[in-house]
């Protein structure tokens, strides 16, 4: 019996394990109303500069060449400063990766590499799809392991958060 008990106690300690280690999936997306697929496609197509569909990043690219995989961008998040209301600071920094691009299909998929958001590994992708002649869909699909001392529903929420900002700041340039 204490054999069979014991059994069963490896099995779910194993379970456990694989369900804690499994990557975490999210599909995201968006509906952007009046600018085409073709009309957006350049705000993504621009890996380098972030700014134009997150206001509160500035990035460049520091390796590889425009429109190639291999591109390498460095971004950092700044906030108003705590201390002081004329300037702003710094919160995290992240280096991502482009590693595949399709000019005709428009998306891309890109790759967190060394961060300040305590991500080992982040795959994601961007499409901008048509929408008859309503518009276009952001459509941002998400793989990364999960990150220590966040949940699931948390990071999920933060990120429709910031595609809601991104959606927003891409309306307001048509
Ligand atoms: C912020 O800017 C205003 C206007 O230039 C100035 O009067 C004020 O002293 C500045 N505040 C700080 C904390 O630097
Ligand atoms: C959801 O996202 C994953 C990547 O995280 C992707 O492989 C999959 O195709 C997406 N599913 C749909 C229905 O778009």
């Amino acid at each position: 019996m204490a054999k069979i008990i014991l059994h069963f106690l490896l099995i779910l300690a194993f379970c456990h394990t694989i369900i804690a280690t499994e990557n975490w999936k999210i599909n995201l997306s968006a509906k952007i109303n009046g600018p085409t697929a073709d009309q957006v496609w350049p705000y993504i197509a621009d890996f380098c500069n972030l700014y134009k569909i997150l206001p509160n990043r500035i990035s460049f690219c520091d390796q590889g060449t425009e429109g190639e995989p291999g591109l390498t961008r460095y971004s950092v998040t700044i906030a108003p400063s705590p201390t002081n209301p004329n300037a702003t600071v710094v919160t995290d920094w992240v280096r991502e990766e482009l590693v595949e691009i399709s000019v005709t299909e428009k998306y891309n998929v890109y790759e967190m590499r060394e961060n300040t958001r305590g991500v080992t590994m982040m795959r994601a992708s961007v499409q901008i799809l048509p929408n008859g002649n309503k518009g276009c869909i952001y459509k941002w699909d998400i793989e990364l392991a999960p990150i220590g001392g966040t949940t699931y529903q948390f990071f999920s929420d933060s990120l429709e958060v910031r595609l809601a900002v991104v959606v927003a700041m891409i309306q307001t340039c048509f």
